[in-house]
């Protein structure tokens, strides 16, 4: 079994050079962007080798997999992803090896955390010691949210590709992110009337797609993110950021004519926090929150979310835009 990583937006395309390359494959595309997983591989070993040799324009990396499981949010799931890789028994007293994860999703864990109980626990259990700059074998462990996919392999085994072929923009058209293009999306869809010299509450503004976009349309911005806003924009002067979370947010920060919300947290949280901040937005001000899914009941998180702001406001629409295939836009006006 192999992890593939790809250009993302070109999943279908790598998926056929896979075909190609590789006779029959079981090649599946998960739920998170740029991510194909490939099973019955006849020899993984011949398939990596095929795979390195012929040119490829939208593969990236490729990494072995011998175990897919099932995990939850909580921190209990380190102790069964350990199990699952001494099980393997794939290491032994003589390897040197290190614990590469890479995580998707909302966790109580970090990657990090993962990478250390296991280093530890596999060196206790089998001897081998953890080397972190010149390691023999790599344990990869690849989560997307309750799903983790793991590998034990050689370090030669882990293939690096250049991918010839991705997204591209004209010169100076760029944008630092393209979730910039979600909100000019929204604005149009849900026929939003933008005044210029309005206020708006623009909640995990990082890095500052939405901000900009509001900006261009001449609106002042408070834009809260403990994380960092493009360069662009740190000296605006319709910019204010806020590096703090939004539950801090102090009760002196004004009314706002419009809240946007593109948090990356799970929906529950997200449209508990737009209710607490309900009091900020004037008198028929309007709203747009992305819904994260988190899960591939969208429907149940789309519902579950509606209900909770019911409290603060009305007028729901939805729409699930072309620029976020992983989320449902949202947008609403505050209860009177
Ligand atoms: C998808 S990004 C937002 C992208 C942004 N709309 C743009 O156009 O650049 C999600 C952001 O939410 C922020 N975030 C997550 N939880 C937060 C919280 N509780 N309070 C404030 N920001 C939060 C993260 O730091 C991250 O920068």
């Amino acid at each position: 079994m192999l992890l593939i990583t790809v250009a993302s937006g070109f999943e279908s395309k790598a998926k056929s050079e896979i075909n190609k390359i590789l006779s029959n494959p079981d090649v599946e595309r998960l739920f998170f962007k740029g991510i194909l997983v490939v099973k019955n591989v006849f020899d993984d070993t011949n398939a990596l080798k095929l795979l390195k040799e012929t040119p490829t324009k939208y593969i990236s990396r490729i990494f072995p997999i011998q175990k897919i499981i099932k995990i939850s949010k909580d921190v209990s799931s380190i102790n069964d992803i350990i199990n699952e890789v001494i099980g393997l028994n794939k290491i032994s007293s003589s390897d040197v090896f290190r614990v590469s994860c890479v995580r998707r999703g909302m966790h109580n864990f970090s990657s990090r955390d993962i990478e250390l109980a296991l280093g530890k626990k596999i060196e206790e259990t089998t001897g081998a010691i953890v080397n972190l700059k010149d390691p023999e074998k790599i344990i990869t462990i690849q989560i997307f949210q309750n799903e983790c996919l793991i590998g034990v392999s050689e370090k030669n085994d882990l293939i690096t590709k250049k991918i010839i072929e991705s997204r591209k923009y004209l010169k100076g058209e760029r944008p630092f992110t393209r979730a910039e293009f979600k909100l000019v999306e929204a604005i149009k869809e849900f026929k939003i009337l933008i005044e210029k010299e309005s206020n708006a509450l623009d909640l995990g503004a990082a890095p500052g797609g939405w901000t900009k976009t509001l900006v261009d349309y001449g609106v002042n911005v408070t834009a809260v993110d403990p994380g960092e806003l493009h360069e662009s924009l740190s000296n605006n002067p319709r910019v204010k950021h806020l590096k703090i979370l939004a539950k801090n947010l102090p009760n002196n920060i004004g009314q706002f004519d419009i809240i946007t919300n593109d948090m990356n947290l799970n929906p529950i949280e997200s449209a508990t926090i737009m209710n607490s901040v309900a009091k900020y937005l004037k008198k028929t001000g309007i709203a747009i929150m992305t819904i994260k899914f988190v899960s591939n009941n969208r429907k149940k998180h789309l519902n579950d979310t509606i209900e909770i702001l019911k409290e603060n406001y009305s007028n729901f629409k939805h729409k699930k835009l072309y620029h976020n295939k992983f989320e449902t836009t949202l947008f609403m006006i505050k209860k009177e």
